[in-house]
């Protein structure tokens, strides 16, 4: 989770490793045991997986990995690597399959943690001790794999009670509330600085290597464009009118009919929103959520600006200008608090606009962590130096145009995951998923000016 640990002693590592799987699985079980058998089993939408599939899944990932890989031991249950390989079947399928029910789930998954407990027990983590596996070891890298493994599982189930209908069942307390900012906008100057990492003990194969990027001066929003904005769009009639929209954005709105963000709805001119199972009036001043990627480029278009390149995104969120150095978040180098973002599904909402001061980068742009995913414009590319590692299923295989790349982690991604490094990607129409935009623009001659006098 943090460089730190690679200054942990052997038992230090143990001890931490065995926080975080305890955590990852608290979270499982939580998201698991809200809901009745029948809904653990059935498919709320043809989008997600039944949640009892995420829950063998992540426990058969933790067998090969862990068990079998790591601790070099007998396998439990073979016969089911097939169900719960994610590239045999896709998630439509997942419910016809002849799965694990509730109770043998909960037994299999309990079973290969206890065998998992016994290997932490036993692995050797000094440098000199290790064997052949050295790298999956080192720094208990593929401990660290697994438990973000779950944690991403665990947002996607979280993405699934989303979609689920009838009562609530998921509570949190609120998040803390915004404030007025002190500017709309901030100026970025540009330069090169390090993108990604080669040093994030846990970061995964497509953060890596560190390299240098250059970036052209430019102005990025202070926050997230909001549903209170969003709104002006959608009244504005952006649904209706071609010039705000890609080729492809317009031929998706009209095949799939959009007409605004998922999960809203109309009733004499109020509008609303379902959140959880929750039906609430929209909140003007959170960051606007389950919108595609095509949604947020028009949106940009409408706003005269355009969405952040991955790049830009990165320099904005990790550059200090004061050192010319890349720090690990906005804030510095420590590991997320609760005064810094919105994580961990501390809160079941993004915060409010302005909910984040502690959070902001040193150039003053804030909620970049947490609250939600970000679109950015780029698609999913490996950088230069990249080496699929330790699968090529886990990023290499999605390399391309297809995929576009979401930045800074939702209030659903747990701090083990949510690194100033990690890239998310999804298809561009995608919606359910905890993902809204912030607006960049192109820095005008004017502005660039000023800066230099400034500098
Ligand atoms: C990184 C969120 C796109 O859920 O498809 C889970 C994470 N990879 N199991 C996904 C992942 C393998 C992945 N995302
Ligand atoms: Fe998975």
């Amino acid at each position: 989770m943090n460089h730190q640990l690679s200054d942990l002693s052997p038992e230090g590592l143990r001890t931490f490793v065995g926080e975080q799987l305890e955590r990852s699985r608290a979270r499982t079980v939580q998201l698991t045991d809200a809901v009745d058998t029948d809904d653990l089993v059935k498919q709320h939408s043809k989008l997600m997986s039944p949640l009892v599939w995420d829950y063998a899944h992540i426990g058969n990932q933790e067998e090969l990995w862990l068990v079998r890989d790591v601790g070099g031991r007998e396998p439990l249950r073979q016969d089911i690597d097939e169900l719960y390989d994610a590239f045999q079947h896709p998630r439509a399928d997942r419910p016809s399959l002849p799965l694990l029910g509730p109770v043998e789930t909960r037994a299999y998954v309990t079973e290969v943690r206890d065998k998992v407990l016994d290997v932490l027990d036993h692995v050797k983590f000094d440098p000199e001790k290790l064997g052949a596996d050295r790298e999956l070891v080192h720094n208990a890298f593929a401990f660290g794999m697994i438990t973000q493994h779950e944690q991403q599982h665990d947002e996607t189930m979280l993405a699934t009670h989303q979609l689920r209908e009838g009562a609530p069942v998921l509570d949190a307390p609120p998040p803390p509330a915004g404030r007025p900012l002190p500017s709309p906008e901030v100026f970025v100057p540009g330069g090169v600085f390090e993108m990604g990492t080669s040093i994030e003990p846990w970061a995964l194969d497509n953060e890596r290597p560190a390299h240098g990027v250059h970036v052209k001066p430019f102005v990025i929003d202070t926050v997230p464009v909001t549903n209170g904005d969003y709104l002006r769009f959608v009244l504005g009639g952006g649904y209706q009118d071609p010039q705000w929209w890609s080729e492809a954005g317009w031929a998706h709105v009209q095949k799939a009919s959009l007409v605004a963000p998922r999960f809203w709805s109309q009733v004499d001119g109020e509008w609303w929103r379902l959140r959880f199972g929750h039906r609430e009036q929209l909140p003007l001043d959170e960051p606007v959520m389950h919108v595609c990627f095509y949604e947020a480029e028009a949106y940009a278009k409408w706003a005269g600006k355009r969405l952040p390149s991955e790049e830009e995104w990165e320099f904005a969120a990790r550059f200090d200008p004061s050192s010319g150095r890349t720090r690990r978040f906005p804030w510095g180098d420590e590991s997320p608090g609760p005064q810094h973002a919105n994580l961990g599904q501390r809160h079941l909402r993004p915060a409010p606009v302005g909910a984040y001061p502690a959070g902001a980068s040193p150039l003053g742009v804030e909620q970049l962590i947490g609250d939600l995913w970000e679109w950015t414009s780029s698609d999913f590319r490996p950088y230069p130096g990249f080496r699929a590692w330790p699968y090529d299923e886990y990023s290499l295989v999605f390399f391309g145009p297809d995929y576009k790349v979401l930045r800074g982690g939702s209030f659903g991604t747990d701090e083990v995951v949510a690194r100033g490094t990690f890239r998310n990607w999804d298809y561009p129409i995608r919606r359910q998923i905890f993902a809204g935009f912030r607006c960049a623009r192109d820095a005008r001659p004017e502005e660039v000016h000023a800066e230099e006098l400034h500098a």
